[in-house]
């Protein structure tokens, strides 16, 4: 077991959890150029050890988190999920980025992976309500989020700039509400609690 892995909710699971680091640089970098056919046109991850600096360094703040999926047993990276612009108060929710790598694509380790992550944000970050936006025709990725139970809420015109542009993003959302994950003390943010 990584000496940071985050504990998994499911023993079951084929994937474990763990903060991405500076030691993974090399892997993952070769990951992402492996990648780059799966990924265009919806998702750009860093491509240089520049970039890859400049990435690790955002999901070292407080209000963002870089996580690592990771095949249990061998440690092969199979994608990352990042839980980006934590707002707390009356929100507690922070939307959600995600990237299978090739090599293990395809496999249902995303969906395991996510699983995990929103356990992870609910009971251990006490968020509240997570998103992610997805262009209409990433079917892949519109797959992904309705396995790990999301809701469809809406879609919003010209949400994100993608490729060059301004993309209309459908949004899909999971709240605590949703998850069997007992109770939660709520974050010390959270007024009138
Ligand atoms: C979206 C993305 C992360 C999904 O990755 P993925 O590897 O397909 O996701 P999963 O690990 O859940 O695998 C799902 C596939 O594995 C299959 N599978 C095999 N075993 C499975 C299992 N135990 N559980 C679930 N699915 C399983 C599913 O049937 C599905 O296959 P299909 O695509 O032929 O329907 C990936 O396509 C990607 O990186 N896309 C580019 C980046 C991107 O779009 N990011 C999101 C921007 S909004």
């Amino acid at each position: 077991m990584h000496g940071d892995e985050i504990p998994a909710a499911r023993p079951d699971s084929r994937v474990v959890l763990r903060p991405l680091t500076g030691g993974d640089q090399d892997e993952f970098l070769d990951l992402v150029k492996a990648s780059a056919g799966l990924h265009h046109p919806w998702m750009s991850l860093p491509a240089t050890p520049e970039q890859f600096q400049a990435y690790l360094a955002r999901y070292e703040k407080p209000d963002e988190e870089a996580l690592l999926v990771c095949v249990r047993g061998t440690g092969a990276i199979a994608g990352v999920v990042t839980i980006n612009s934590i707002i707390r108060g009356r929100f507690q929710s922070a939307s959600l980025a995600y990237a299978a790598f090739t090599p293990s694509a395809g496999q249902g380790y995303l969906t395991e992976g996510l699983d995990l992550v929103v356990r992870h944000a609910f009971q251990r970050l006490r968020l509240h309500r997570l998103e992610a936006q997805i262009q209409p025709g990433n079917h892949a990725s519109l797959g992904l989020v309705r396995r790990a139970g999301f809701r469809h809420e809406g879609l919003s015109p010209e949400i994100l700039f993608i490729d060059g542009a301004w993309r209309d993003h459908e949004r899909w959302a999971i709240t605590t509400g949703m998850v069997d994950i007992g109770p939660v003390e709520p974050h010390p943010t959270l007024p009138g609690h």
